[in-house]
């Protein structure tokens, strides 16, 4: 039998203790452990960025670190986002990942919003550039990149305004104007018989609103198990 360790965990806001084995990866702990799904696991070497999380803030890939070595760390995961003061339900980032149309299978968005989120909270006003090297790290197979780059830019812009509008602190009602314009675009997209309304769409879901919420929050943006 392998010796277990206890070790303590504050993710999202809540302290948990686990044992683990001296072996057991941070990512494994994360998922399995405690249960949090949202972060994914895509190579388990180090070059995906799937299972990228907020580790004291800074960003690390979880499975590339044992869980002793977060011991008595703060981890920010994709689930603890809509908590976040800037939230409105959504954050932000998570957001812009739906009005910019910033993934397709939403495999590797956990980590994408993870990086970005980093990005963010270092330099809150970033050029094209400085998201592209963020997001370096993170790969994606699906979206060539340029909407990710747009929904992070999207992210930057509304936690400025909404900076703007609160002098510094997130609106309780920021998100609402962005949902209402959201409604508009939807009540749109219905008409086209397409999620986006734009010619040439991927196919994606039709105007079902309410469902397509519920599983875009459910699967990409750090809802239930995947
Ligand atoms: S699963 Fe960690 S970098 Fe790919
Ligand atoms: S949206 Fe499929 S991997 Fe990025």
């Amino acid at each position: 039998m392998t010796d277990e360790t206890e070790i303590t965990l504050t993710v999202n806001g809540t302290e948990h203790t686990v044992a683990v084995e001296p072996r057991r990866l941070l990512v494994h702990a994360i998922r399995e452990d405690l249960d949090l799904t949202g972060t994914h696991i895509g190579c388990d070497t180090g070059n995906c960025g799937a299972c990228t999380v907020l580790k004291d803030g800074e960003p690390i890939k979880s499975c590339l670190m044992f869980a002793t070595q977060a011991d008595g760390a703060e981890i920010l995961t994709v689930e603890g986002m809509e908590d976040l003061p800037a939230s409105d339900g959504l954050h932000p980032l998570q957001e812009g990942f739906r009005e910019e149309h910033g993934l397709q299978c939403g495999y590797c968005t956990p980590g994408m919003l993870m990086a970005g989120k980093a990005l963010l909270d270092e330099n809150p006003d970033p050029v094209e550039d400085e998201i592209r090297e963020a997001i370096s790290g993170n790969l994606c197979r699906c979206t060539g990149y340029q909407n990710i780059v747009r929904s992070i830019e999207y992210a930057a812009d509304e936690l400025d305004a909404r900076a703007a509008t609160d002098g510094g602190t997130a609106a309780a009602d920021g998100g609402a104007t962005a949902g209402d314009d959201t409604d508009a675009e939807f009540a749109t997209a219905g008409d086209a018989d397409t999620f986006c309304g734009l010619e040439d769409c991927c196919g994606g879901p039709d105007g079902d609103r309410e469902s397509f919420d519920d599983q875009f929050d459910r699967d990409h943006l750090g809802g239930d198990d995947q």
